[in-house]
């Protein structure tokens, strides 16, 4: 069904490129993302800027929403209009659609004489590849196992790291009997869908969040071990203020920099608003792995997909973006400002901070030890439809619509109807 939809629009838009030829000079990139936050502007600048320095003109397309579901709202409805962008930002199963959908061109010439197949780890070339051909340029690998916390607040209530789920909510605990909100969290389905991926994470490690969020294996959604997630999900919610509904994600990482909160479950954009905001890691604020969690990385690789515009070949502009992308010193200078690794495994770690080498060092071990997984919250561990009926039931959890037995008996059901 969703299929057939995004095939019928990517005709409809094949029909009226036609209708509209002076809509794109050869050489300006109008590119569809939702990289809105004061971090995520910071990153986008490089990219432009590396552009605006050959003459390809920006045409910026900004469409707010972490996990990019409101982006590819908008998205549809451009290719449903014929009005498609020259390229979009784009993560995981959504890239996979586009592309069976017959929309994407075809970025294999670039990525041959590139070497992008030797670069870039294989779970992310499977999702950048469509049929032996490129049909996205991977610019980072973020992963979202992470706690980033604040020093002046860890100071306070005196530690320790935390290195187990016990240990995380004992130091909860402390932050709150100082006075300290213990968890920043925001009110998004995707932001809580992210928390939700580290608990099953922590709960039954890389076995289960393989088996209940990636393969949907029926005996592991059914399984005590996601249970007790659930449980944990509804004990972990206790711990944010009552404000948090709604709440923008780095929004929420602004309460940990300022240290009104102790800390924030978030991908590692996170570590690009502290930068931001010139914290340094290690003086201003802390990064550990979820605890529990150290050895697997839940990753959520961007990438930008270039559009096919009648039946000519990547305009000069969108060729210049491809290449650029996955050139070693972009991935390094856009990554340090991003808080993602680089895509490419052969950039060195030089210019980055300390959270930013580990993130590297940790993929790196990761890929190594095949615990590699794709982020369901970020729609690389299941198809849109499912990713975002999981998150649903998630986040009536988490807003306490449902309870922790409701929400794990609801559960399994989300995902069969979703299917
Ligand atoms: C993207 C990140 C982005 C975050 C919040 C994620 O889906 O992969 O690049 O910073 O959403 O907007």
């Amino acid at each position: 069904m969703f299929k057939k939809m995004l095939l019928g629009a990517a005709m409809v838009g094949a029909a009226l490129i036609g209708l509209q030829p002076a809509a794109r000079a050869a050489e300006s990139v109008e590119v569809l993302h939702w990289w809105t936050s004061g971090g995520e502007a910071a990153g986008l600048a490089v990219l432009k800027k590396t552009l605006g320095d050959q003459g390809v003109e920006w045409k910026d397309a900004p469409v707010a929403g972490g996990g990019g579901s409101g982006a590819m709202t908008t998205l549809k409805a451009r290719m449903t209009a014929g009005n498609p962008p020259s390229a979009s930002q784009m993560l995981g199963f959504a890239i996979q659609d586009w592309a069976d959908a017959g929309a994407l061109a075809d970025l294999t010439p670039i990525a041959t004489a590139n070497h992008w197949d030797t670069a870039i780890p294989k779970a992310i070339q499977k999702f950048a590849t469509f049929d032996g051909k490129w049909i996205a340029a991977p610019v980072n690998v973020h992963s979202t196992n992470w706690i980033w916390v604040s020093k002046a607040a860890m100071d306070k209530i005196g530690g320790p790291a935390p290195t187990t789920y016990d240990e995380l909510i004992a130091l909860m605990d402390k932050a709150k009997a100082a006075g300290i909100i213990p968890l920043a969290q925001g009110g998004q389905a995707w932001q809580e869908a992210t928390l939700f991926d580290s608990i099953v994470l922590t709960t039954g490690g890389p076995g289960l969040y393989q088996k209940a969020l990636i393969d949907l294996d029926p005996a592991a959604l059914a399984s005590p071990e996601m249970h007790t997630a659930f449980t944990r999900l509804a004990k972990i919610a206790s711990y944010a203020d009552k404000n948090f509904p709604g709440r923008d994600w780095n929004l929420a990482t602004a309460m940990v920099i300022k240290g009104d909160a102790l800390l924030q479950v978030m991908g590692d954009w996170a570590k690009g608003e502290f930068i931001n905001a010139k914290k340094v890691p290690g003086t201003d604020f802390l990064c550990f792995r979820f605890p529990g969690t150290q050895g697997t990385v839940t990753f959520n690789a961007d990438q930008f997909v270039f559009f096919k515009h009648g039946s000519s070949p990547l305009d000069a502009g969108s060729t210049k973006m491809a290449t650029d992308i996955e050139s070693p010193a972009f991935q390094s200078a856009f990554n340090v400002i991003k808080g993602s690794a680089p895509a490419r495994t052969d950039v060195s770690d030089a210019a980055f901070d300390a959270c930013g080498k580990k993130g590297m060092a940790d993929l790196k071990e990761a890929v190594a030890k095949g615990t590699l997984l794709g982020s369901s919250a970020q729609g690389y561990g299941v198809p849109p439809a499912i990713q975002n009926a999981m998150a649903d039931v998630i986040t009536k959890e988490f807003e306490g619509q449902i309870t922790a037995d409701q929400a794990f008996a609801e559960f399994p059901k989300a995902i069969a109807a979703a299917k």
